[in-house]
């Protein structure tokens, strides 16, 4: 189909406008799908992890099956009614999560009622998930896959029995495992590519755990002293030659109790870009109120516990929080300055402070000395694949 008969063969925008679709040797002109990029060696990766981070002590996966892996984590034909692939909610050139949106959306314009996550350094996560329902990457994958409103399969055995018609698969498996695909290592082969994902080496990292006095500048040098200073390292933990930025807890900053108190507010609408419309009826906003960690424990005090999410690559990563409800950086400052949103289980470290505008310049610059110097490579690598019948 031609987006516009007048363009005089130029591409609009970042579109494609499918001349020669119907050729075989079709190679899309779009600007969204990158060149096809440069193969990294992600089992090497693992092996010596970037500076910042600490050696990954977890089997180590071959690079036959981090392959098999990375395809099926890109292949569309995993979902139902293959269209939606993980990659689409986790786009490699997106910190491999989605920034265009709160919350993504998943089967049939289906929304998912958690922000996605970023997939970095996956593989030293002992808990999944903002609730930490599950602990195993090789079972993880079942959620998506199943979930109604994400790739909507009816069954393991149809995600199976779906994987297996295809004779690239049946092919691989056979030649990494010995035997057809089944619900293990289906699950092996996708973990294997995301524990590859392992991304440091910042800035940041080269200072404090490299040495290298002049990887960031002052402002960032000072931030990381407000970041200490406000506590915020309580919870986004550093260890003594390595950071995770995270203590694999869950807590209640009082984002979840925020939200579920505006679920009885009337909607607001943003209809063009700086018009909000308030609608005049009080329908009741769909959707289930997000508990966190309780919908995992049922224990009381879990309720609206969240993970504590890792800061890593996180100026690539908004929007922020469980539901992607602040946008951007500076609001998240706002949010923790303001003293989170105070109710009876808020955890008692997020109190308010004064944020003059050199603390919230040198915090957000220290927050932006974080990003890895291998995203691109990692997204460049993402897009090495070719997914489908060729
Ligand atoms: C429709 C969008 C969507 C699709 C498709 C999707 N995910 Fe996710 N993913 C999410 C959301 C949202 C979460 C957070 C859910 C939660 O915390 O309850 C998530 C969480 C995860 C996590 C946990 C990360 C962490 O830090 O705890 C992993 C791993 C993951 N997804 C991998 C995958 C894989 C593998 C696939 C494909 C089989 C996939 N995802 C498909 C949206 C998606
Ligand atoms: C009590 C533990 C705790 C403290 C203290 C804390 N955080 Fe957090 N932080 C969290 C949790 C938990 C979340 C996720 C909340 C959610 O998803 O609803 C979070 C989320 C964030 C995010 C969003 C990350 C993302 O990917 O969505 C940023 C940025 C952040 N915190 C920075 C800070 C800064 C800066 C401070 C200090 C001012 C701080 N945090 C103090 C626990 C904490």
């Amino acid at each position: 189909m031609q987006v516009s008969a007048d363009t005089g063969g130029a591409i609009l925008g970042r579109s494609d406008d499918r001349t020669g679709y119907e050729r075989p040797d079709y190679r899309s002109q779009s600007m969204e799908l990158s060149p096809p990029g440069t193969r990294l060696d992600l089992t090497t990766r693992l092996e010596r992890t970037p500076l910042g981070l600490p050696p990954f002590r977890g089997e180590r996966p071959s690079t036959a099956m981090v392959e098999l892996g990375r395809r099926l984590f890109f292949d569309r034909r995993l979902s139902v009614n293959g269209t939606l692939s993980c990659g689409m909610c986790h786009v490699p050139e997106q910190g491999f999560t989605q920034r265009e949106l709160a919350t993504p959306v998943g089967f049939q314009g289906l929304t998912v009622k958690r922000n996605a996550p970023a997939l970095y350094n996956v593989a030293y996560r002992p808990r999944l998930f903002f609730d930490g329902r599950e602990w195993s990457l090789e079972l993880q994958i079942y959620s998506p896959l199943l979930a109604a409103n994400e790739m909507a399969n009816p069954s393991i055995g149809a995600v199976i029995e779906r994987i297996a018609a295809m004779p690239e698969y049946a092919n691989g498996f056979r030649s990494v495992f010995g035997g057809p695909p089944d619900v293990v290592n289906v699950g092996r082969a996708f973990a294997a590519y995301e524990r590859g994902l392992v991304s440091a080496d910042s800035p940041f990292d080269r200072w404090r755990f490299g040495g290298d006095g002049a990887a960031v500048g002052d402002d960032v040098k000072r931030g990381f002293a407000h970041f200490e200073m406000l506590g915020c390292a309580g919870c986004h933990l550093l260890a003594e030659d390595y950071a995770h930025f995270t203590d694999e807890a869950f807590h209640d900053t009082g984002i979840g109790y925020r939200a579920a108190m505006a679920k009885d507010a009337p909607p607001r609408v943003p209809v063009a870009p700086g018009v909000v419309i308030e609608l005049a009826t009080t329908m009741p906003t769909p959707g289930p109120n997000d508990l966190g960690r309780y919908e995992a424990t049922l224990e009381r005090e879990d309720r609206w516990r969240f993970r504590t999410p890792s800061l890593r690559n996180v100026a690539i990563t908004a929007p922020y929080m469980h539901d992607g409800s602040l946008p951007s950086l500076e609001a998240v400052l706002d949010y923790y300055a303001a003293g989170g949103a105070p109710h009876e289980g808020q955890d008692p470290r997020i109190v308010p402070f004064v944020l003059d505008a050199s603390t919230r310049a040198d915090l957000i610059a220290f927050l932006r000395a974080l990003t890895g110097s291998d995203v691109e490579a990692l997204a460049a690598d993402a897009r090495s694949v070719d997914i489908g019948d060729l």
